[in-house]
């Protein structure tokens, strides 16, 4: 099936400045790998002695396929190396974040005071009666109580869920059910766009059915400050705790850190657990490696904390490192399409992380925008979440990093938890490309036996050794965790087409399963679908990714209606604005199509495939399982 996906690979290669490589602390990416490929376990062994721990590892890996253990019989707490080993070491006094609001408004806190306040909210956890290993909710817009009630949890313990405020009741409520979250936390609303969303009332209804909540914590944002009505909710201030200590809890290193959900092919969405030491030690390296940063860098990752960027590049990995991040509440094009430069200009944010759905978005804007401000400071540029086709990338060379700023193309998961594949610094940059895996990371591109495929040939991506930072398991369904490693071969399927070239670059293709990107976020087909199979005039649905300009894919829905039901462009709406409001908008259908049957299987399965294939005008591929 791989055949029609061959491409052609010629292009543009970008040869950076050569001092740039001597500049970077993983200047010689052969040299890196080979140190690695020599011995893969003293090499991570190197990564993680740099970090604090309680007690050190007896073993650096045990892998009992499809299971790792990593820094084996450890004890840590990744708190301790986010901020009490700063504040111990001199850097207390430095800035961990800086928060901007959408009106300009501006929070700053310094090491000393992120971990205060981390320490205030962890010991109001507890007298909440929150307990290691219980998990916690958190459904908030991007502030910095956002992180410090992560950090908190890490603190104490519990496992953290945080949910993207984007998303509507219907996702978070499963969410809090499978994760069986003790405490949801929450604001009264977020601002977008000058708009006031609420947040709470979407919490009120998401917790209906969901037994394990005892409390929900509100912050209040606004004055005067929203009536709680229920026992079970409670202030945001009133849970915090004076003291001046909340003891880091010793974890070991394959206690779970974080739930995190993500789309999948079948079903609700999956509980992807990563755990402490590993996870630690891959955020750590890919920050310290791949973005360089360094004590004077201003680091700004434009993700949300709902996302695995966020973790892993808000919170996790920069603060591992003791670098300063910033964050945002607003919007790229509001009040006007130069917000984004402007915190740029104002804030020397030298490291710039984002995904191309924004690069696209701002190249539509015009070129006068960006130019308006100094973005002088800036000397590192990154990209996430889907592909940056070679315009995308030229024009952010050119306009934003003013042909100076290396681009890093990075590709990975959820599941990976940290960075896998990218053109380091310095290396010369094919736009279109991802690039080569990381040192530490085993990557091809394999046919459906597992057998590499030559260059200029489309494959499967898989990754041939386990790493640190991978998923331990996917809550409440190991079975679909042994999946991940044992369709192709018994390596682990990332679930992407790729290609590679010569030089053993990778080009991402594409998913080779129905999961959509878009704007650069996961969306399971079959979740937008029972949201729409929940609406009473919906008999049958099927959803497909459309390819589009601005977001990447957009999402088209085929609806056969229920007896009783004619279509009509009222009808239409009513079921884009069904899936608004109990997935969130962003997945939300931008087409919706009545249709009187859907191509499907034998067995009954709906083959999305054909769909797409006579929707875009292709070939269908191979139809014989397709029913009369
Ligand atoms: C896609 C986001 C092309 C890919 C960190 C992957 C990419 C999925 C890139 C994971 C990239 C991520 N180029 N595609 N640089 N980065 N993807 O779990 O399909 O939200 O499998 O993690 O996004 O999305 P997730």
């Amino acid at each position: 099936m791989t055949e029609k996906f061959d491409v052609k690979l010629e292009g543009k290669t970008f040869f950076p400045d050569p001092s740039l490589r001597e500049h970077m602390r993983m200047g010689d990416y052969e040299l890196a790998y080979n140190e690695f490929l020599k011995d893969p376990e003293a090499y991570w062994e190197k990564v993680a002695e740099e970090l604090t721990w309680i007690n050190k590892w007896d073993k650096i890996c045990e892998w009992d396929h499809p299971h790792a253990r990593w820094f084996i019989n450890s004890k840590l707490n990744i708190t301790q190396n986010c901020l009490d080993r700063h504040v111990q070491s001199g850097k207390k006094n430095k800035v961990a974040l800086i928060w901007v609001g959408e009106g300009g408004e501006e929070k700053i806190l310094t090491y000393r005071q992120l971990h205060r306040e981390v320490m205030r909210f962890a010991a109001g956890l507890k007298s909440l009666g929150v307990k290691k290993g219980d998990a916690v909710c958190i459904y908030m817009p991007l502030v910095p109580e956002q992180i410090i009630v992560a950090l908190a949890c890490a603190r104490i313990g519990a496992i953290h869920s945080i949910v993207f405020a984007g998303f509507g009741t219907r996702a978070l409520n499963s969410r809090i059910r499978d994760s069986a979250a003790k405490i949801v936390v929450t604001a009264d609303a977020t601002i977008r766009r000058g708009k006031r969303v609420e947040l709470k009332a979407i919490v009120e209804e998401a917790v209906v059915n969901a037994p394990s909540v005892d409390k929900i914590v509100v912050l209040r944002r606004t004055k005067p400050p929203m009536e709680l009505y229920s026992e079970i909710e409670v202030d945001y201030y009133d849970v915090l705790k004076d003291v001046s200590e909340c003891e880091a809890e010793v974890m070991d290193a394959e206690d779970p850190l974080f739930i995190l959900y993500t789309s999948g092919t079948t079903g609700p969405a999956k509980g992807i657990v990563h755990t402490c030491a590993g996870y630690m030690v891959g955020t750590y390296y890919t920050t310290q490696n791949v973005f360089d940063l360094r004590d004077n860098d201003v680091f700004w990752c434009t993700a949300d904390p709902g996302w695995i960027t966020g973790h892993s590049y808000i919170i996790y990995g920069p603060l591992l490192a003791g670098g300063t991040i910033l964050i945002t509440e607003s919007t790229p094009d509001y009040p006007d399409p130069g917000v984004w430069w402007n915190i740029i200009d104002d804030f020397d944010v030298t490291i710039f992380y984002t995904a191309p759905t924004a690069i696209r978005m701002f190249m539509r804007m015009g070129e006068d925008w960006p130019r308006k401000y100094d973005l002088s400071s800036l000397r590192i540029l990154g990209s996430v979440g889907e592909t940056l086709n070679p315009e995308t990338f030229e024009w952010y060379y050119r306009v934003i990093g003013k042909e100076r700023c290396p681009i890093l193309d990075t590709w990975w998961q959820t599941e990976t938890g940290m960075h896998m594949i990218t053109t380091l610094a310095g290396q010369p940059m094919k736009p279109g490309f991802v690039g080569k895996p990381l040192p530490g990371v085993v990557a091809d591109v394999v046919d459906n036996n597992g057998d590499p495929v030559p260059p200029g040939k489309g494959g499967f991506l898989v990754i041939k050794e386990p790493w640190p930072s991978m998923m331990r398991t996917v809550r409440n369904n190991e079975e679909r965790y042994r999946q991940y490693w044992s369709t192709i071969g018994k390596y682990y399927t990332a679930g992407d087409l790729a290609v590679k070239d010569d030089d053993g670059y990778i080009m991402i293709l594409g998913r080779s399963d129905d999961v959509l990107i878009v704007a650069g976020h996961n969306i399971g087909s079959a979740e937008v679908e029972s949201a729409l199979v929940s609406n009473e005039a919906v008999a049958e649905a099927a959803v497909i990714g459309k390819p589009d300009p601005l977001k990447g894919e957009i999402i088209k829905a085929f609806i056969i209606l229920r007896k009783g039901y004619s279509p009509s462009d009222k009808l239409r709406s009513e079921l884009i604005y069904h899936v608004r409001m109990s997935l969130g908008p962003i997945a939300m259908p931008s087409e919706v199509e009545f249709v009187e049957s859907l191509p499907k299987t034998r067995s009954g399965k709906i083959m999305r495939r054909v769909l797409r294939a006579k929707e875009l005008g292709m070939d269908p591929g191979d139809v014989s399982t397709l029913e009369e």
